[in-house]
């Protein structure tokens, strides 16, 4: 049998672990433990000491965070390890709240440290019926209470001398009498009735990461086996604990719960997670990070999903950019507000233009006047800002165009969109660097004195932050060389990465007069 352990940093959960007859370990967002009980407790290394700290580093050591994750889906049972002295606080509901949106069903409120309370019986009872109410309200009707000292041993595999009171079993033999649920065997299904496969679901998505789920930002999907690039498409409402109502939400904050639509790069196969936990339910993960950052338990595949095609062309991509005599690409500056992106973009495709490139610029400035005009600059709408120009200059790189992008893109994340939504070598990110001291002196339209003063909230680099790029392709320091010089590093970076195709920068030299 499969089960978890929760409990906050001090609860004892490692203590617990340790006396545990278990099979593998692992900790999840560092407040979660799982556990496989199936075999010895001798093949966890370093579990025989019941020295907290040595256990946990053992564990932090080799975990593997999104495998953790995924094992929330297959527990059979949960304990809920609940501190003595301070009785449950909100991360034990935290954890409560999960374990029965996960529809695990075998749970066991374990009231740990007995021994920091005098073995009372009356704390013990405090406790669990403090408990009762709000379990009714998640829906977790029943759960078995056991009073335990992980230090001492009481209660664990023998109940000990300390709480005579206590006339249940111990939690070894609560455990070992809980059934483990439906054996995991792969699906193999009648050819009439095939495994459902499809790229967009509705999914209830429970948020455990500190950076908030944005709708629009890249996540890796895990289901089982099965990986995928994925996007929230939409939150359509938010839960709270407890409450039947349905909140509006433009993101998910840590541990909130959210009804969302999602979709993803490649079609996958799944099952309703009420039919089948281990494939309907998932993990997303964040790829700054690469820890687990969300639970996913999918509902249904969305119909759209079902009746829409990718229409196939005649006239392509390779042929429109032949008779342009180009390779279409996508030249991003990025960069603060004040940086020179647009005067910098404005000259690289002056030069191109003259040299008889067919190109087109999109500024974040003229682009939030149209397309964009709905948006701000919250977290949410910058996303969602990025993540329409990079799809608007897909689309004109397959029309063959050499695209200029020149908008403050703050986010590593959205920035890595637009480059894998192009094909290998066709994105070009251009770091557009200038310390912020000096963008504010400059200050060209007067906005960071707005900001300073506390007239304009979400500045970038005032109170919003600028993630630089890490390995740009091109890189301009505006501090040491003219928008001019800039230009034309930029427009000799990128001939030498055929943006004109041969025959064509030929022909071209002599009005130029570089060499390309
Ligand atoms: S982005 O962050 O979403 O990429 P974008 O490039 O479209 O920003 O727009 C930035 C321009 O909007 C700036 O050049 C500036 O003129 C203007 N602006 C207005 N408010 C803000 C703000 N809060 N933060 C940054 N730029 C702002």
């Amino acid at each position: 049998m499969r089960f978890i352990i929760c409990g906050g940093a001090d609860s004892g959960k490692n203590t617990l672990a340790g006396r545990l007859p278990c099979h593998s370990i692992s900790l999840f967002d560092g407040q979660l433990v799982l556990l496989d009980a199936s075999s010895k407790r001798a093949e966890v290394q370093g579990a025989g000491s019941p020295d907290s700290s040595s256990l946990a580093d053992e564990l932090n050591a080799d975990q593997d965070q999104s495998d953790a994750a995924l094992r929330l889906f297959s527990a059979d049972a949960a304990v809920i390890l609940v501190d003595a002295s301070t009785g449950m606080l909100t991360l034990g509901r935290q954890h409560s709240q999960l374990i029965s949106q996960l529809g695990i069903r075998k749970v066991i409120l374990a009231i740990n440290k007995m021994d920091l309370v005098a073995y009372s019986e009356e704390v013990f009872q405090r406790i669990v019926d403090g408990f009762r109410g709000f379990a009714r309200q998640i829906g977790l009707e029943h759960f078995i209470a056991i009073p335990l000292s992980a230090l001492h041993g009481g209660n664990i595999a023998e109940p000990g001398d300390s709480m005579p009171w206590h006339h249940g079993a111990t939690l070894t033999a609560c455990l070992e009498s809980m059934e483990a649920g439906i054996p995991r065997d792969d699906v193999i299904s009648a050819a009439n009735a095939p495994a459902s496969v499809a790229d967009q679901f509705e999914a209830t998505i429970i948020w455990m990461h500190d950076a908030p789920m944005l709708p629009g930002r890249p996540y890796l999907l895990k289901l089982g086996a099965q990986t995928a690039a994925a996007t929230v498409t939409g939150i359509k409402y938010q839960v709270n604990a407890g409450s039947p109502e349905r909140l509006a939400a433009k993101n998910l904050q840590n541990n909130a719960v959210g009804v969302c639509n999602i979709s993803v790069d490649r079609p996958i196969t799944f099952d309703a997670y009420k039919d089948n936990r281990d494939r309907g339910g998932f993990i997303l993960i964040d790829r700054e990070s690469n820890n687990a950052a969300g639970l996913g338990l999918l509902h249904f595949a969305l119909r759209r999903a079902q009746n829409i095609y990718m229409q196939q062309v005649d006239v392509d991509k390779a042929s429109r950019a032949e008779s342009k005599g180009q390779k279409p690409c996508m030249l991003w500056f990025t960069g603060l507000s004040g940086s020179g992106k647009s005067t910098i973009a404005n000259l690289v495709e002056k030069r191109l233009h003259a040299m008889g490139c067919h190109t087109y610029l999109l500024d974040g400035d003229n682009v939030r006047h149209g397309l964009n005009k709905d948006l701000g600059f919250t977290e949410a709408d910058r996303v969602e800002n990025i993540r329409r120009v990079a799809e608007v200059g897909k689309l004109m790189v397959d029309a063959g165009l050499i695209v200029l992008v020149a908008f403050i893109s703050p986010f590593r994340s959205e920035r890595r969109l637009a480059r894998e939504l192009l094909e290998e070598g066709e994105f070009f990110e251009i770091f557009v660097d200038v310390p912020l001291s000096i963008a504010e002196e400059r200050d060209p339209k007067g906005l960071y004195r707005k900001a300073r003063s506390g007239q304009l909230k979400n500045f970038t680099g005032i109170d919003s932050p600028y993630e630089a790029p890490q390995t740009p392709e091109i890189h301009l320091d505006t501090t040491s060389i003219s928008p001019d010089q800039a230009a034309e590093l930029v427009v000799a970076a990128i001939m030498h990465k055929t943006v004109r195709s041969e025959a064509s920068i030929q022909t071209h030299h002599s009005t130029v007069g570089s060499g390309g």
